[in-house]
């Protein structure tokens, strides 16, 4: 699978981790984080990573920020991006299972290594449901996004 990442300073160590990982599990990561000693402010990040996804070069993203709050709330002002912050595995797998979501968020300063990895298994190894009643309420966010909804 494309998988892109981004980070911000709290996080290019634990975001090192992350790729690693990916890579192993044959995944091709596309890293547009910033490096450890750099600074960046986190609405940058996510910019990077959700128009990889928007374009079609990246199927899911993961961003990693101190808290994960930050990536979340700027990944999902982007058209087509639902972006979810998790801290438990139960939610990363959810998450793709009933919203479809295409961006894990989740904290540095938050979730060890070991957690951080778990979020990442549960939420690329699972696939959408595509039951009926989540694609409508999914669908339902996007009428929410064009200010379409009724
Ligand atoms: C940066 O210090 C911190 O604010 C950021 O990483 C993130 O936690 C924001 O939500």
């Amino acid at each position: 699978m494309k998988i892109a990442i981004g980070n911000d300073h709290a996080a290019p160590e634990l975001k090192l981790e992350v790729v690693e990982h990916l890579k192993k599990m044959g995944h091709e990561v596309t890293d547009t984080g910033c490096a450890v000693g750099e600074r960046c402010d986190y609405p940058y990040a996510a910019q990077r990573v959700c128009e990889l996804i928007r374009a079609g070069e990246a199927e899911l993203g993961i961003l990693i920020c101190g808290t994960g709050v930050g990536m979340s709330l700027a990944a999902n002002k982007f058209k087509g991006i639902r972006a979810a912050c998790c801290s438990e595995v139960f939610s990363a797998r959810l998450t793709r299972e009933h919203n479809d979501a295409n961006v894990l968020c989740f904290g540095a300063r938050v979730v060890g290594a070991g957690t951080a990895l778990d979020l990442v298994d549960a939420f690329v190894n699972t696939p959408f449901s595509n039951e009926e009643r989540h694609a409508r309420r999914i669908s339902l966010i996007t009428a929410i996004e064009n200010d379409e909804l009724k």
